[in-house]
């Protein structure tokens, strides 16, 4: 963290006096190199720069922590020789075998932690990543396994004498069934009593720390209308009081931070502390995907950047004071994240390595290219008409494959397309496909479809029907 040694110092008293997991206690040069921010290194892309570029890159912006989603060998090797903190992953699918058995947790630190440990600083291990946003039978099975798996992995690291790596799992906002006002903030009944007292007992004992995906953007976007974008974005004037507590909050994330540490109050535990896995805010997006652009995610993760490298720390309403380590959200545009654009656009850096924006992970420098951005024109939501339409270029087969799919679901959705119907000519796949994927996302958008089919398709304003045949369109 390139900031001050008055700095520095509070956090090495805070290191060896609550046994700190997130710095070194005995390198003071590591820590003065390093930010308290961390980045996330998400690979889900089929053009990303190697594993040594990209770690070079992230070692430029000077963050101070990695996290990845996985244990990959090769960029663990690469990172012990680095001073960066290193949290890594294992995979939700390894969570039953790990809990039922204390020789497969054994075995995954023997495979994934000891061959790098401790030249690389590897201080978290998370297990699993939002598994309790996914409630299938099999997920369920997941969730009763979380935290036995945890116990064994820290079972696994204590008996080879490892102290210092914490073991944690990531949950998302949907943990909760309550969220506003903050106070009134509550985990959901079906995890309440069987998966996060467990957990919350667990994280206490092992004094680790509750790690949370926290989205502003998420909120703020489903109304954008009513919730006000400079509250999101940490640059409001007005505050709001809740209720209950009292307490005057001045932005959307400590909002949301605090109902977590209500609802673990409302458990027993209201101690546990607060690590910021992914936040983040959307550089580009969908047509539909308000506020998603460079300008707003410079603002957000500036603002959220000096906010939690403040010294001494500010905390949230609810917790004066509390140091919140964090992980922005992510390194990379993700060209493979299935779902919406915003999907793919959390990234700081191009692939070449350029930044999409500078960004200043001390929190102290102003950023000179901050005024030069290009003014955002989708702070408010589209009003017109827009189109789902095949990408260019697409191979045919694919595309049939999407076609099918599109079709598949119901029998209304592709009728025009029969023979001798009005958008039967041309018989192209390319035509049927565009006008298949049109009408599959006006059908279906608002049971949460997407248009995506694979990377097949994007979104136009240009009306691609003719006389004869018209496309459904989706119309705000
Ligand atoms: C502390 O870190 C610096 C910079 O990497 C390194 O040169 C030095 O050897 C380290 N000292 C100790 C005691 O680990
Ligand atoms: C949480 O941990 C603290 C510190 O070890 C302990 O004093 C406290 O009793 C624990 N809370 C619960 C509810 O077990
Ligand atoms: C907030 O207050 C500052 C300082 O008074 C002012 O410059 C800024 O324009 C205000 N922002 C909003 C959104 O009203
Ligand atoms: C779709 O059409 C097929 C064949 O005409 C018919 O058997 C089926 O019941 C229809 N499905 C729906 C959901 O209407
Ligand atoms: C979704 O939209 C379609 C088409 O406008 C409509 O027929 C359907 O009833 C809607 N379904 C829901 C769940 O709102």
């Amino acid at each position: 963290m390139s900031r001050f040694a008055l700095f520095l110092l509070t956090l090495l008293v805070l290191s060896s006096s609550r046994c700190y997991a997130i710095g070194s206690q005995s390198n003071r040069t590591v820590l003065a190199l390093a930010s308290r921010i961390g980045i996330n290194y998400g690979k889900l892309d089929n053009n990303l720069p190697s594993p040594y570029q990209s770690i070079n890159l992230i070692k430029s912006l000077k963050a101070g922590h990695v996290k990845l989603y996985d244990a990959d060998p090769e960029t663990l090797k690469l990172l012990s020789k680095t001073n960066l903190y290193v949290t890594i992953m294992v995979p939700n699918d390894q969570i039953i075998s790990i809990g039922a058995d204390q020789a497969t947790a054994d075995n995954w630190i023997a495979t994934n932690v000891l061959p790098f440990y401790p030249q690389t600083r590897i201080r978290f291990v998370l297990v699993g990543n939002e598994i309790l946003s996914y409630s299938s039978d099999q997920d369920k099975q997941i969730w009763a396994n979380l935290v036995p798996a945890m116990r064994k992995v820290v079972n696994s690291l204590r008996a080879r004498g490892i102290h210092n790596i914490k073991v944690g799992t990531p949950l998302a906002m949907d943990a909760l069934r309550s969220s506003f006002p903050p106070s009134s903030g509550a985990f959901r009944e079906d995890i309440a009593v069987p998966v996060m007292l467990p957990l919350l007992k667990f994280l206490n004992g092992t004094n680790s720390f509750f790690f949370l995906d926290v989205y502003p953007y998420f909120p703020w976007s489903t109304d954008p209308v009513n919730n006000h974008l400079d509250y999101a974005l940490f640059e409001s004037n007005s505050t709001y009081i809740d209720p209950q507590t009292g307490l005057v909050y001045t932005n959307l994330l400590d909002q949301m931070l605090d109902s977590v540490i209500f609802a673990m109050a409302k458990l027993g535990y209201p101690d546990v502390r607060l690590a910021i896995s992914e936040t983040g805010w959307p550089n580009a997006g969908d047509i539909l995907e308000t506020g998603a652009n460079i300008l707003n995610a410079a603002t957000y993760n500036r603002n959220l950047i000096k906010k939690l490298t403040a010294n001494p720390p500010l905390g949230t309403p609810a917790r004066r004071g509390a140091p919140i380590p964090t992980f922005l959200f992510s390194l990379f545009n993700e060209n493979q994240k299935p779902g919406s654009g915003t999907e793919r656009h959390w990234g700081i850096l191009n692939h070449d390595g350029t930044p999409i924006y500078e960004i200043d992970f001390s929190g102290t420098r102003s950023v000179s290219s901050f005024d030069k951005l290009p003014k955002p024109s989708n702070n408010v939501p589209f009003k017109g008409s827009v189109w789902c339409v095949a990408v260019d270029g697409a191979g045919e087969a694919e595309l049939g494959q999407a076609l099918n799919f599109a079709c598949g679901r119901s029998n209304e959705t592709c009728a025009a397309l029969a023979p001798g119907r009005e958008c039967y000519a041309p018989v192209s796949v390319s035509w049927h496909a565009s006008y298949a994927f049109s009408s599959y996302w006006a059908q279906f958008r608002n049971q949460s479809s997407q248009c995506y089919f694979n990377g097949l398709s994007r979104e136009t304003t240009t009306n691609p029907g003719n006389e004869r045949c018209k496309f459904p369109s989706v119309t705000l």
